[in-house]
């Protein structure tokens, strides 16, 4: 059993991975337009991945017998500057959503909420690799500048990812 205050506060985690979804996609949207086939892929994929966190929480909030209820999703923005931007936006994102789950864990322990802590050790560890990974094609991303090849190279790489 969760308390209402925890299960407000889970609903509105559930709506907050979904509009991360819901920006990666509009991501993949802009990067498919502009004909980077391989940033497009890598935000459907983060998009899936979104969903996936979004589930998590939609799922254990009815296994913890509360009640899950869904709220507007914000509209992202459509347009991006440029490949740096989407990554500079995305590592902010990343890093708000960190700070999200932080506060998701301080209300846990000072509810000596045991089972939530457990579900909220997995989103801790997920949003390490998530700023990392952002970090990282932001850091190749910066040192390629405006060099198109560099780009198509990262364009290259990016449509890899399993
Ligand atoms: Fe669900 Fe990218 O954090």
């Amino acid at each position: 059993m969760i308390s209402k205050k925890m299960q407000d506060a889970l609903n509105r985690q559930i709506n907050r991975e979904m509009y991360s979804a819901y920006l990666y996609l509009s991501m993949a949207a802009y990067s498919e337009h502009v004909g980077l086939k391989g940033f497009a892929h890598w935000f459907e994929a983060q998009y899936r991945e979104e969903m996936d966190h979004a589930m998590r929480f939609y799922r254990y909030v009815f296994e913890q017998g509360a009640k899950v209820t869904l709220e507007a999703i914000e509209k992202p923005p459509a347009e991006y500057a440029s490949p740096l931007d989407m990554f500079e936006k995305t590592l902010e994102h990343e890093k708000a959503v960190t700070k999200m789950i932080s506060d998701l864990t301080d209300l846990a322990i000072a509810e000596k909420d045991h089972a939530t802590q457990v579900l909220l050790q997995w989103f801790i560890s997920e949003q390490v690799e998530e700023e990392a990974h952002a970090a990282e094609i932001l850091g190749k991303l910066k040192f390629v500048g405006d060099h198109p090849n560099g780009l198509f190279m990262i364009d290259h790489e990016l449509g890899s990812r399993q």
